[in-house]
């Protein structure tokens, strides 16, 4: 490798455009919101793709915007992916996960399944989980956790929550319970409703510690320390979403955020990963995270990204308080008064 800013990292795919849900809170670029040309990565294409990141996969996620698993060729794209590492995750909304499909994926090389489930109530769920139903979803989630417990201990199960700004702490309790108590998940994460590029629970990171702490008084060593439901791997963490992300078209970013206005490095499927990383806006993202710049202007890729408009970032990056002073005063960003600046409303319900 050429390039400085080439590494090991995990590597997301958004196989496909398209949707079955219209949920209430969702800005993903779906066929279901905008009148878009439906398009699906097809095994061929994802063969090209993978074989120019060889040797960077640490492993792969199947996810980006829109629903996975309503590309025809996911099971086929799986097995490709299987060859390159083993550690191959699906995020989903969980509305196609029949057992058989299930045990297709399982057997193509699928072994990590993130559920967006975002509460345990049906008639919550259903309001804002447009075109979904909770029970069907709980049913092939018990399906998939009896397939773990009898025949596959390899598999691991996660349900992800977006908290919402009126999550009070006894109901993210009383979630937990739920899903990691009665139906016996590997893990639970969480992260904040984002509209229009601001995080809308701003105290999120404050509610979630004391949500484990809460839970630790109960005998629940319940740790809900990840952002993201898949597993995230990589040599440098920068802002804490940084990754190899390839979009449905086969564009290379360096994260799922911005590439709905198009912000991405160029073609995977056009170029080679060398002349992508030659690119003026992929030095510039790497030279500023890797070599620390974080007081010059932010990268033309990040931009506006609401990731820094709050504080997960400097949780995140982990660099030492001095570090993370330099985003509070940075002239790029809005005064940063998410994550927890704010009084808790949440807390003090508790
Ligand atoms: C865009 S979805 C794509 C995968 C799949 N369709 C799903 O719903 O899991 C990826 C993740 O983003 C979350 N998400 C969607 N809209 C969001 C929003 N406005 N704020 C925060 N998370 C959001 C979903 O819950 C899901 O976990
Ligand atoms: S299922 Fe996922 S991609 Fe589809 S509308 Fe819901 S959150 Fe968005
Ligand atoms: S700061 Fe935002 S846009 Fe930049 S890499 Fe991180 S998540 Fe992506």
């Amino acid at each position: 490798m050429v390039s400085p800013y080439l590494f090991r990292s995990t590597t997301l795919i958004e196989p496909t455009n398209k949707c079955n849900l219209g949920c209430e809170f969702c800005e993903a670029n779906c066929t279901v919101n905008a009148h878009l040309k439906r398009r699906d990565i097809t095994p061929e294409q994802l063969e090209i793709m993978l074989a120019k990141l060889s040797e960077l996969i640490i492993n792969i996620v199947f996810q980006g915007d829109c629903e996975p698993t309503l590309n025809p060729y996911l099971p086929e794209l799986t097995r490709i992916a299987a060859r390159f590492t083993s550690s191959v995750a699906l995020v989903t909304n969980g509305t196609r996960l029949k057992e058989m499909y299930v045990r297709r994926l399982v057997e193509a090389g699928m072994s990590w399944f993130a559920i967006s489930i975002d509460d345990y109530r049906p008639e919550v769920f259903n309001q804002v989980r447009r075109g979904a139903d909770l029970e069907k979803i709980q049913s092939s989630l018990r399906a998939l956790i009896r397939l773990r417990d009898r025949e596959r201990p390899d598999l691991h199960v996660v349900v992800h929550k977006i908290v919402f700004p009126g999550d009070t702490l006894e109901e993210l309790r009383t979630f937990v319970r739920t899903y990691y108590l009665d139906y016996g998940v590997n893990q639970i994460t969480f992260a904040p409703l984002v509209q229009m590029g601001d995080i809308k629970v701003r105290d999120w990171l404050k509610l979630r510690n004391r949500l484990e702490s809460a839970m630790i008084d109960e005998g629940v060593y319940v740790n809900l320390g990840e952002f993201c439901p898949y597993p995230y791997r990589t040599l440098h963490r920068y802002c804490g979403t940084n990754l190899l992300f390839i979009s449905h078209e086969g564009n290379l970013s360096p994260c799922g955020l911005h590439v709905r206005q198009g912000r991405s490095f160029g073609s995977l499927l056009e170029h080679d990963l060398e002349e992508l990383a030659q690119g003026e806006r992929f030095r510039e993202l790497h030279a500023y995270w890797q070599d620390k710049r974080y007081s010059r202007p932010i990268p033309a890729q990040c931009h506006d990204c609401f990731l820094l408009k709050g504080h997960y970032h400097r949780y995140s990056l982990n660099e030492g308080h001095q570090a993370g002073l330099q985003f509070l005063d940075h002239p790029d960003l809005a005064p940063a008064a998410a994550d927890g600046e704010e009084p808790c409303r949440h807390l003090e319900s508790a």
